[in-house]
Parts: structure tokens; C-alpha cells; sequence
């Protein structure tokens, strides 16, 4: 059986699951490749694999927008593909698998289940202010991805057994989810700021570019964002100089990715 992981992550906390889930894959005899949906926008052959897996980290109390912008480059499938979706947050999905799920149906894909994994935060307005103390440094560790291999054996046992159902993901009802709703791309953009490039630090390496999912940025030789910008800190968190800051955190609060190696 043959299975693609089609990755979103700003940080790499979502990959170290999709990574996790490919491994267990392949030890159940499957052969999997994990993509980059940014970098790599391939969705050409997605109805060849036995199932294809998608990832977000959770923005916003909902699936981030950089989700939507990969979503948006998936041709709607001629016949129904299994499929699964993962994602990660700092503890509160709310309903990030559910609506995932719906999107993922309308575009003929049958989700036959969904994992949440605790992740450390990533966003630079809540770590500012000690959001590094709560409990959740260091994650995902070891123990939190200790769901990923029931999880795989779950889709194989359906995979195998072609009898193939659609999870439901219950409604969980939370103000945040309220919330959540209301925050769109252009309101996630202006909750960070004004960004502004350093340039004695700016390598122009193009790093920053290449890994936005909005496609907002253009060198010109250096970083120029553009109004389609979903806010999503991508940017802000991983220029390796530390070059980007914002209005809101100065260059406080970096996320440098997760301790777990891929
Ligand atoms: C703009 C922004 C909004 C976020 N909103 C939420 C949220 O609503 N709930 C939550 O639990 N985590 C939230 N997070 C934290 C991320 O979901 C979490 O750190 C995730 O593991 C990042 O995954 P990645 O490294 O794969 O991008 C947010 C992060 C950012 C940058
Ligand atoms: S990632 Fe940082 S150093 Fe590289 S081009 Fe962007 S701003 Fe400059
Ligand atoms: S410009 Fe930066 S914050 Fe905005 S969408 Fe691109 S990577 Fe994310």
C-alpha cells in the first residue's frame, strides 16, 4: 500500500507527527512519502496513493490559514480518496480535526480518522508574556506522540479490511471556537503588526519567501510582504538571523522549532 503525508508546518512541530506517523507506516509494510505542501505544491497524483494524510498546526482555534491556501491548490478528487488529518497546538484545537474534515470532504476525500497532538506554542504574542511556562517546553515529546502508533494501526486495520468509514469528529462547543471564526487572514495580519526587515541582518537568503504558504513575500533584493499575508509568524519565527521583527513583539518570543529531531 502506498500513503502520502501532505505536511503543513511553520515550525516543524507538525512535521516531527507527520515524520512520526510515516515511520510507523513503513513498519506496518506501507511505503509513504511525507511532502512539504509549500515548498513542494504537487497534487497531481493524489488519487494513486491507497491514502493520503493532511497536517496543520492549530491558528486561531481552527485549522491555520496556510491550510486553506494548500487546500486551494488540491484539485477536487474523480473518486473518493482515503484520507487522515493530524494536527498540532499549544492545547486547544477545538474543532481544528472537524473542520479539517469537512473541508477535505467537499474535495471528495473520505477522513477515516484524525489526530490531535500537544505541541509546544509557536506563537511569539503568547510566548512573550511566559507562555514558555506553561507546561508545555519541549513539546511534543516521546509521550505525546505515544497516540501515533494506534492511530496508524487504526487506518491500516480499515486500509486492509476495505471497509472504509468516515470518522465524526464531535462539535466541541467553546467560545473559542466563536472566536476563532471571526479571525480571518486579514485580521490574523494585523494582530502581528507592522513587520519590518533589519536589513544589517538580512542575509537575503530567501528563506523567508520561500517558506510562506500566503506567497507574500518578495525580495526585492530584500523582504517586501504584501497585503496576503495570513498572519501565520512563519517568517517572524524562522529567518535564521532574526532579521524580521513586528510592532507587536519587537523580535521577542521566537519559536526555534521542536526539540524532537525528525
Ligand atoms: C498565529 C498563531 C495562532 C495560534 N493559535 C493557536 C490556537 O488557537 N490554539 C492552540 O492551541 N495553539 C495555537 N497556536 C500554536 C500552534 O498551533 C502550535 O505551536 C503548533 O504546534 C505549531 O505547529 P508547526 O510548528 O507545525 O507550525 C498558534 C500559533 C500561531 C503562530
Ligand atoms: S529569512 Fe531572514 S535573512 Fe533570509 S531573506 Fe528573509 S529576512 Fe532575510
Ligand atoms: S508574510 Fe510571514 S507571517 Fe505573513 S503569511 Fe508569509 S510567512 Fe506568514
Amino acid at each position: 500500500m502506498r500513503g502520502l503525508i501532505s505536511c503543513y508546518s511553520t515550525t516543524g512541530n507538525t512535521r516531527v507527527v507527520a515524520e512520526r506517523i510515516a515511520t510507523e507506516m513503513s513498519e506496518q509494510g506501507m511505503e509513504v512519502v511525507v511532502r512539504d505542501p509549500v515548498r513542494e505544491p504537487d497534487f497531481d497524483d493524489l488519487s494513486s496513493y491507497d491514502v493520503v494524510g493532511f497536517g496543520t498546526p492549530t491558528m486561531a482555534w481552527k485549522p491555520s490559514w496556510g491550510f486553506y491556501e494548500v487546500l486551494g491548490l488540491v484539485p477536487t478528487q474523480k473518486k473518493l480518496v482515503p484520507s487522515f488529518v493530524f494536527c498540532t497546538s499549544g492545547g486547544q484545537p477545538i474543532n481544528t480535526l472537524r473542520t479539517m474534515s469537512h473541508s477535505l470532504t467537499e474535495k471528495n476525500f473520505l477522513v477515516i480518522e484524525g489526530l490531535e497532538v500537544t505541541a509546544e506554542t509557536n506563537w511569539p504574542v503568547a510566548r512573550q508574556f511566559g507562555e514558555k511556562a506553561k507546561g508545555l517546553v519541549g513539546k511534543p515529546e516521546e509521550s505525546d506522540l505515544e497516540a501515533v502508533g494506534p492511530f496508524v494501526q487504526g487506518i491500516v486495520r480499515q486500509l486492509e479490511s476495505k471497509n472504509l468509514r468516515s470518522k465524526v469528529f464531535d462539535f466541541k462547543v467553546s467560545p473559542l471556537h466563536l472566536i476563532g471564526k471571526r479571525a480571518g487572514p486579514k485580521e490574523l495580519r494585523r494582530a502581528m503588526g507592522t513587520k519590518k526587515v533589519d536589513r544589517k541582518r538580512c542575509i537575503q537568503c530567501a528563506a523567508c519567501a520561500v517558506g510562506c504558504a500566503a506567497r507574500a513575500i518578495s525580495l526585492r533584493p530584500y523582504p517586501i510582504f504584501s497585503k496576503h499575508c495570513i498572519g501565520c509568524w512563519a517568517c517572524y519565527n524562522g529567518c535564521p538571523t532574526e532579521a524580521i521583527t513586528t510592532s507587536v513583539t519587537g523580535g521577542r518570543g521566537r519559536y526555534k522549532g521542536p526539540a524532537l529531531a525528525v
